[in-house]
């Protein structure tokens, strides 16, 4: 067996939330405790009439013209006013979702040791650990982590694809197959949506950036302390995430100053805008800000896929969508550089757009 690697692991017993969790602790440590004002308000959970759109995309794909204009102005007003739908009926075979589910899920409750093998060392984003966490002092998720990158292969780093599950690494590879057609044709429903040539994404973004992160949330004593994931916009184009079958409701959206949960529908996906969508269409449609928070007994698992250009290319707002109403706002800048800057800035809302504004905005 090979030898496992002695760079520093960040992510100790006390830090990892399954582990605290294993104890039943009924308080949780301070470096998990909220200021008053980023606490969540858990009782803003029954509000169930305000769920985010819903996208059928056999209805874009197959329906009568009717159907698909009228689909194609549904998905057009989502982008624009929520920045967040579920798609319903996307094609992907249920076995590729739940086998998916089912070994990230299995990983997560392999002994620590064993996750231990697979560590997010300090400077990156791959493996098995806390991400985004830069100071002592800075707040931590109750989540534990676990991130890969999958497209192009030479993202990959195969020492963190684990071996156990052992059907893990062949299910990842179908399933992010899988999810890679669907976020080629969302883009081209996307670009439709906005005017524009169906292959434009496709064609601009060359050979696309692909990852995976799964996040667990163990259940938590107080969670009206802590967060599960701090709020932020995605730095990808699009997003896909699936959410475990038995999971409490825990992914949130601000939407109009108000945490609104989305409330997951049984073989459903939830797909948003990342920042660099927001970027090309010059703020038309927004990467909006979202986070996750806790249950009291259940746990959570989401399984989360980041689809992006090429980090070699550069991009800045379409001419198309720059005019005289619309003055371009962002600037043109690599890809890469913008994902080097996402990662290495803890998460907190959409500061990290700051990077491609053209004037910051510092009045808040
Ligand atoms: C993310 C994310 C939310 C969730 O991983 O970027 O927003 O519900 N996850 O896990
Ligand atoms: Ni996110």
């Amino acid at each position: 067996m090979a030898p496992v690697p002695s760079f520093p692991v960040k992510v100790g017993h006390i830090d990892d939330v399954q582990e605290l969790n294993k104890a039943k602790p009924i308080t949780v440590p301070e470096r998990f405790v909220r200021d008053m004002a980023d606490r969540p308000k858990l009782t803003e959970n029954i509000s169930t009439s305000t769920g985010i759109p819903i996208i059928d995309l056999s209805k874009l794909m197959e329906g009568d013209r009717d159907e698909r204009f009228s689909e194609v102005m549904q998905l057009q007003t989502a982008c624009e006013e929520w920045g967040f739908f579920q798609v319903l009926n996307h094609g992907i075979d249920l076995n590729v979702l739940e086998n998916m589910e089912k070994v990230a899920k299995d990983f997560f409750m392999l002994p620590l040791h064993e996750k231990q093998k697979y560590p997010m060392a300090p400077g990156t984003v791959q493996g098995y650990g806390q991400a985004f966490v830069f100071s002592e002092n800075q707040k931590l998720d109750w989540c534990n982590m676990f991130a890969l990158g999958v497209e192009p292969p030479c993202i990959r780093n195969p020492k963190l694809w684990p071996s156990n599950p052992a059907n893990f690494r062949e299910i990842l590879e179908i399933y992010s197959r899988e999810i890679r057609e669907l976020c080629k044709i969302l883009l081209k429903y996307i670009a439709v949506s906005l005017g524009l040539k169906g292959d434009v994404f496709e064609e601009m973004f060359r050979v696309a950036v692909q990852a995976v992160r799964m996040n667990y949330y163990p259940p938590c004593s107080r969670p009206d302390l802590v967060l599960g994931l701090s709020p932020h916009s995605d730095g990808s184009a699009l997003t896909v995430l699936q959410q475990g079958k038995d999971s409490s409701v825990g992914l949130q959206i601000l939407k109009d100053q108000t945490w609104l949960p989305v409330q997951p529908i049984p073989n459903a996906l939830v797909i948003n805008i990342g920042d660099t969508l927001e970027v090309l269409t010059n703020g038309k449609y927004k990467s909006v800000e979202h986070r996750a928070v806790t249950h009291k007994e259940k746990d959570r698992l989401s399984i989360v896929t980041f689809y992006a250009p090429s980090y070699e290319i550069e991009l800045g707002p379409m001419p198309e969508l720059v005019d005289e109403k619309n003055p371009c706002r962002y600037r043109r800048y690599n890809h890469g550089e913008y994902s080097k800057h996402y990662v290495t800035n803890k998460l907190q809302g959409k500061r990290t757009l700051e990077f491609a504004k053209i004037q910051p905005n510092t009045s808040n």
